[in-house]
């Protein structure tokens, strides 16, 4: 029998977590009833977890396999399938995954693969004193509240997931951001998904969208496609589908990345030193 606590988080989905430590092997009950109330959630969070990467990526399979980010610097030497997200820098150089100080894109982890993510689990090892934190948009509610004349609008349309248009557009505000590679642009090609997709559990529809990631919708005139996606998004980062987490050392949030997006916001890191340990079910 699991014996955890819930409590609701956001006005439309979240919720808090507390009575498991996940260093200990959760029980059969435990972990089905959190794939459960992930997928009802859609975001968990799960405060003052005390998580070396081993008990992280043994917590993580609970929710399925898991993915080796492809740029090897970025990930953890020992345990390739944790990746550091951070603004630390050493000898001049990021050691992890950094956007930049600016907030980031608005975004659903894995959207430039054929086959996305289903879910990520973002550890916080240091977390910054001020800003950074990471906001969180229910695409399912957004999907709902859709005016009918709209839903039927997108209901065929497939929009252009590019890394490299991503990098591209990053690479105005961040010095640090490199090109891609001729090699990383052919295994990171671009990819056409469904701009509203449907969740493989509860059928659910929602958005998928990206406020960078996206070059066009397929079929549409550059014009028409930038007004629908500027309208989706407004619609969807609208204040009543967000949640916000403010990081705190120890803090595990999982989301389902079917369901929800996500952006950080700034921080500059020449004030607040920021690590985050990621690992991303397929
Ligand atoms: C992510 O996009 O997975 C990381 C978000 C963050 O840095 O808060």
């Amino acid at each position: 029998m699991s014996s955890y606590q819930l409590e609701k988080l956001g006005a439309t989905f979240g919720a808090r977590i507390t009575g498991l430590d996940l260093r200990d092997r959760l029980d059969q009950g435990s972990a089905r009833r959190l794939i459960d109330d992930l997928t009802e959630h859609r975001l968990l969070v799960l405060p003052g977890q005390k998580l070396g990467h081993e008990e992280h990526v043994r917590f993580s399979r609970i929710f399925g396999p898991l993915d080796v980010y492809p740029v090897r610097q970025y990930v953890v030497p020992e345990f390739p399938e944790v990746l550091k997200i951070s603004n630390i820098f050493q000898n001049g150089k990021p050691i992890g995954l950094y956007d930049g100080d600016d907030q980031i894109e608005w975004h659903t982890d894995y959207s430039w693969k054929t086959v996305m993510s289903r879910a990520s689990l973002l550890y916080s090892e240091i977390a910054p004193a001020e800003g950074g934190d990471t906001l969180f948009a229910d695409s399912t509610v957004a999907y709902d509240e859709l005016p009918e004349s709209l839903k039927r609008e997108v209901e065929s349309l497939r929009a252009v997931h590019s890394m490299n248009y991503l990098v591209e557009t990053e690479r105005r505000t961040n010095p640090h951001k490199a090109p891609l590679t001729p090699e990383e642009r052919e295994r990171m090609p671009d990819v056409a998904h469904p701009l509203v997709r449907v969740h493989p559990v509860t059928g659910r529809r929602s958005l998928l969208l990206g406020s960078m990631i996206i070059s066009g919708v397929v079929g549409l005139a550059e014009a028409d496609s930038s007004a629908l996606l500027d309208r989706l998004l407004r619609h969807a980062t609208a204040d009543r589908y967000l949640y916000r987490h403010r990081w705190h050392q120890g803090d595990l949030v999982i989301w389902d990345n079917q369901a929800t997006m996500h952006t950080r916001t700034p921080c500059d890191h020449k004030e607040h030193r920021r690590l985050l340990y990621r690992t991303t079910v397929m």
